[in-house]
């Protein structure tokens, strides 16, 4: 039986409005996915191709990246000191910053300056101030972030005390400290571009990484606030919220189609800069994104009871 007189036969005469109502949902799911499929082809391919990004060298002539001597904060630095901008490299450790800058001045003939600091002590802003006195600083990155070694539930996390602590400075404090060190600057000549980089777990409530998601949701927030203060006055803020990419942190050594390298992730997610405020800075990131925005946190929850299970499994082999 055809569904229309399936419906004329159980509703009678209200079966023309279910039909005039799915008419619409359907032409509306179907309009949504169109413009999703594209919005997505113009983003992630088009603007890339056609260089329709944000030049962040008319920001000014220095850029400073947090958390740069690996990883997702590596390839900005790279990427950002190709497009012939110097670049202050702020990381923990000083020998890994040298080798980078002396790499980066010879490779793409470009002024680096490096800062060593341990971004978990609320105590280093004064002094990385003062190493930027004087800089035309036209982009920030925050790129700067840590993790658990494996997802956990809260009350068993090893020395939660500490973690909490330096979590929270090293992913949420040190976005504010640092913005508000190059902002007044960005105000004064009236433009600027700051990159926030926080996580999809800062998108969604993520359970058996509840800290994580917790100073990554306010990465989110914090910069899609200071957009709307901030984007009258010339200035630029991005909020980057990226699935997984192959570094150290999520422990994945090679790059594939759904977790990219930091290259060609960041190569990405620089071509979006002005396009989008708020991004997930990969094609394949947003597929993800479509779909884990769907799942309910009891089926996140299961997965990463999974992830927990073998995490515990490695730390045991690890003592034996
Ligand atoms: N990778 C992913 O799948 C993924 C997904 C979503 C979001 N993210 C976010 O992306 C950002 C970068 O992650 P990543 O995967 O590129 O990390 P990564 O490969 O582990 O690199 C982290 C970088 O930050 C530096 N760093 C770590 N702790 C520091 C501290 N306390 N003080 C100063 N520098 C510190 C490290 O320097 P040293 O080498 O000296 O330790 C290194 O240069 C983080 O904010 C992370 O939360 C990553």
């Amino acid at each position: 039986m055809a569904l229309s007189s399936m419906l004329q036969t159980y509703f009678g005469k209200s079966a023309e409005y279910f039909t005039v109502i799915g008419a619409i949902a359907t032409a509306y799911i179907a309009f949504r996915a169109t413009s999703s499929v594209l919005n997505g082809l113009f983003t992630y391919f088009l603007s890339g191709m056609l260089g329709l990004s944000l030049n962040l060298k008319n920001a000014g002539s220095w850029a400073v990246v947090t958390g740069c001597t690996d990883g997702i904060g590596k390839a900005y630095a790279e990427q950002i000191a190709k497009r012939g901008i110097n670049i202050v490299l702020i990381s923990r450790t000083r020998s890994k910053l040298e080798e980078l800058a002396k790499d980066i001045e010879s490779r793409f003939k470009v002024q680096t300056r490096v800062i060593a600091a341990d971004f978990t002590r609320p105590d280093i802003y004064d002094a990385i101030s003062r190493e930027l006195v004087g800089l035309d600083i036209g982009t920030l990155v925050n790129n700067v972030g840590m993790g658990y070694d494996f997802p956990e539930f809260f009350d068993q996390v090893e020395n939660r005390n500490k973690l909490v602590l330096d979590m929270i400075n090293c992913n949420s404090t040190s976005v504010a400290m640092m913005t508000g060190i190059v902002l007044p600057g960005m105000v004064a000549k009236k433009k600027g571009v700051i990159i926030n980089i926080s996580s999809a777990a800062g998108k969604k409530p993520t359970p058996l990484l509840s800290l994580y998601s917790g100073t990554k949701s306010f990465v989110d927030f914090f910069s899609r606030s200071l957009q709307h203060e901030y984007g009258p006055k010339g200035i630029t803020v991005q909020v980057v919220l990226p699935y997984f990419v192959a570094t150290k942190m999520s422990k994945i050594r090679n790059g594939s189609i759904f977790a990219p390298s930091p290259t060609t992730y960041v190569n990405s997610a620089l071509n979006t800069v002005g396009l989008q405020s708020r991004t997930v800075g990969y094609w394949s990131h947003a597929i993800q994104d479509k779909v884990n925005m769907l799942l309910p946190l009891t089926l996140t929850t299961h997965f990463l009871m999974g992830a927990r299970a073998k995490g515990l499994k490695k730390k045991v082999a690890k003592k034996e």
